[in-house]
């Protein structure tokens, strides 16, 4: 039997958008209840269709045939990222993944001994083994900035620690372990100040709230296609501020990045393209700026307001479930929550949703190593809603919560 939740009415998500043309739009809506929109969402119809429709011509004329054929359709990418981030077109770099951008830009920083990088607590797992790594060869120091009450990163704190021999300051937006929305802007006010370099990791944010880099003060973001922007697996993008590129020289060079002038010299390129390098994923790139411009269609600023509303939906309909505590924390919460259940692990839970036909995925502890430890935290359920989702659904996988509490 089913046992009614106690919640009242809630609010119903703001219909900012057409919510019905996107479902029509998603075939995976009619499999799933995907609430791993944060791990992988469902491609939209559009940019399925272009995906494959690049790896069908390559398949029926030749890959670097389809290339020259689609060259303008290629292009676009640049064009549609740089209009989601408000930059020009050749400060983007298109990549595999968010990680090889952000390593990109990362690894092209020259570090000295006594040069301080400082990050986040709730910083993701690869770009801290990567700190480890640079601080090890270099003698960089690593220092995470404390959060403050809500659980961001503390701007105060940041503020206070500030000194010339902050080279970096690199900070996740949104974390992989929930729906904290750091304060990018504020940390790019003390960078800008400061006049260090500032790395912004928007993995997480790109696609489900707008994205100014010039409003953030950033000088480098990096983000991924499949997860909220809704793109293709393999795709990722860095966009490097045209002032700064030229004074990172890029870990890796080939024949794309720099040119062989002479014997024994080469050329970088000027444009953020010396981050990138020849063969690439091209259905890839091509789906990724069809999914950039499905986003921009809708609208970021629409998306973040029904995104925020149902995953707040969620969070109250879910802790009213007895044995379940809601983890994520922040002053600003987005489309991603994360819980525990009392009894059950993560992976338990998953599971039992998964034969329901839901999708969610886990936060284990090790992806954001020091917030793990500081709230002692054993793993996660993470729930992420986009705006495709449905009230209908927050509810329905509430009800599916609460049966496999009283169940298992
Ligand atoms: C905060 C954050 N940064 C970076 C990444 C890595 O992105 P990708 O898998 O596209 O390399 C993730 C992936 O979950 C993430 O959550």
């Amino acid at each position: 039997m089913e046992r009614r939740l106690t919640h009242g009415p809630r609010r119903p998500a703001p219909m900012t958008l057409d919510v019905e043309r996107a479902r029509r739009d998603t075939p995976g809506c009619e499999e799933v209840l995907h609430f791993n929109n944060a791990g992988a969402s469902l491609m939209p119809e559009p940019v399925l269709r272009a995906t494959v429709g690049h790896l069908e011509l390559e398949a029926r004329i030749g890959g670097y045939e389809a290339a020259a054929r689609e060259e303008d359709a290629l292009e676009r990418v640049y064009g549609a990222a740089s209009r989601m981030l408000g930059c020009a077109p050749d400060e983007i770099a298109v990549t595999e993944n968010a990680t090889r951008a952000w390593d990109m830009a990362f690894y092209s920083i020259p570090f000295s001994p006594g040069d301080r990088i400082l990050t986040a607590q709730a910083e993701y797992a690869s770009n801290y083994i990567a700190y480890l790594q640079v601080a090890q060869r270099t003698g960089a120091l690593v220092e995470p900035v404390p959060d403050d009450e809500h659980g961001q990163i503390s701007v105060p704190a940041l503020r206070y620690m500030m000194d010339e021999r902050v080279r970096l300051i690199a900070v996740t937006h949104v974390p992989t372990n929930g729906g904290l929305v750091n304060p990018a802007k504020e940390v790019g006010k003390v960078a800008r100040e400061a006049g260090c370099l500032y790395l912004l990791d928007a993995c997480q944010s790109a696609g489900q709230m707008p994205l100014d880099v010039g409003g953030i003060g950033c000088d480098m973001l990096s983000a991924t296609g499949r997860k909220y922007l809704r793109g293709p697996r393999g795709t990722g993008f860095l966009y490097v501020r045209r002032g700064v590129l030229e004074r990172l020289e890029p870990p890796f060079l080939d024949l794309h990045a720099a040119e062989w002038t002479a014997r024994d010299q080469f050329e970088i390129r000027p444009d953020a393209r010396r981050f990138e390098n020849w063969e690439a994923n091209f259905a890839g790139k091509i789906g990724l700026s069809v999914a950039i411009d499905y986003a921009l269609d809708i609208g970021l600023e629409a998306i973040r307001e029904r995104v925020y509303s149902l995953a707040k939906s969620l969070r109250d309909g879910i802790s009213e479930i007895p044995g379940v505590v809601v983890r994520d924390i922040g002053k600003e919460r987005c489309g991603i929550v994360t819980f525990t259940a009392e009894g059950k692990s993560p992976e338990e839970i998953k599971d039992a949703l998964s034969t329901r036909a839901v999708n969610v995925s886990v936060a284990p502890p090790a992806s954001t190593l020091l917030d793990s430890q500081a709230r002692g935290l054993d793993g996660m359920v993470r729930a992420s809603v986009h705006y495709f989702n449905t009230d209908e659904e927050v509810e329905r996988f509430c009800a599916a919560l609460d049966r496999i509490m009283r169940e298992m």
